[in-house]
């Protein structure tokens, strides 16, 4: 097990909590439950695989778990905050400096360097510029990129672009790490390398993780593995490793 904060009790505590999550979209044709009753608490230090068929809402469901999607029903909480009633500006705040997200199309600023793109959203944080430039040459290094710092998104891999992006999702510190299929574009060696550091990251410093993947191999990284299907939780594996 990694090294994960524990409450007074000795029990892991719970960092985010969806209760009853539903997400109807109406169409003209028909109403489309994309997530229909989902109930999920995750615990600090967790590393969450959602895993399940194209359309089955893990997308909606990890959108709604980040604040970016609101939800039909249901609440999400994120430590004691409900995501679900937070104003525009306060989920803005939360999203920049409790949330980190990083998703299959990287979403770089391409005209910006590597280690400017992880920058970015330091400059949001309470850091002095040389600060903030320590930590994001820090977090490059620790995915492998020190020798990539002044390239371009269109001077990098897909594997190497899809690194930076998980260097700035790092950046403030997120209580939790959201990925939607982050090794969705990339070969297989660089898919091994973004699982390797996803892995790492929660083993050594206890960062909690929610992935959508379609990865198998993700299985011997994760804690748990939740199964989708039409919305709906069918399967949780427990205690993977
Ligand atoms: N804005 C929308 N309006 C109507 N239906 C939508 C909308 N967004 C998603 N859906 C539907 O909700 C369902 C779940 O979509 P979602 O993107 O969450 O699936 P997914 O599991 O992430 O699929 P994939 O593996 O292909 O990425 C799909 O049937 C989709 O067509
Ligand atoms: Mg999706």
């Amino acid at each position: 097990m990694p090294t994960v904060k524990m409450g007074s009790d000795g029990r892991q505590t719970q960092v985010l909590k969806a209760e009853n999550l539903a997400k109807h979209y109406a169409t003209p044709h028909l109403l489309v439950k994309a997530v229909n009753g989902v109930d999920l608490t995750v615990l600090r230090g967790e590393f969450i695989a959602i895993m399940g068929p194209s359309g089955c809402g893990k997308t909606t469901l990890l959108s709604m778990l980040g604040g970016l999607v609101r939800p039909t029903s249901g609440r999400v909480l994120l430590d004691d905050i409900d995501l679900t009633s937070a104003g525009e500006r306060d989920m803005i705040e939360i999203r920049r400096y409790r949330l980190g997200f990083v998703f299959q199309a990287y979403y770089l600023l391409e005209h910006m360097t590597a280690l400017e793109n992880v920058l970015f959203p330091l400059q949001f944080s309470t850091m002095n510029p040389a600060e903030q430039v320590e930590r994001a040459e820090m977090l490059l290094e620790m995915v492998g990129l020190a020798d990539r710092m002044g390239h371009f998104p269109r001077q990098l891999s897909g594997g190497e672009k899809q690194r930076v992006a998980v260097a700035r999702s790092l950046a403030n510190e997120p209580a939790v790490l959201l990925a939607d299929e982050p090794t969705g574009n990339l070969d297989a060696e660089s898919t091994e390398s973004i699982l390797g550091i996803m892995h790492d990251l929660n083993k050594r410093l206890s960062q909690t993780i929610v992935s959508v993947t379609h990865d198998m191999s993700v299985l011997e990284y994760a804690t748990r593995a939740l199964h989708l299907e039409a919305g709906e939780i069918v399967r949780i594996e427990d205690d993977l490793r």
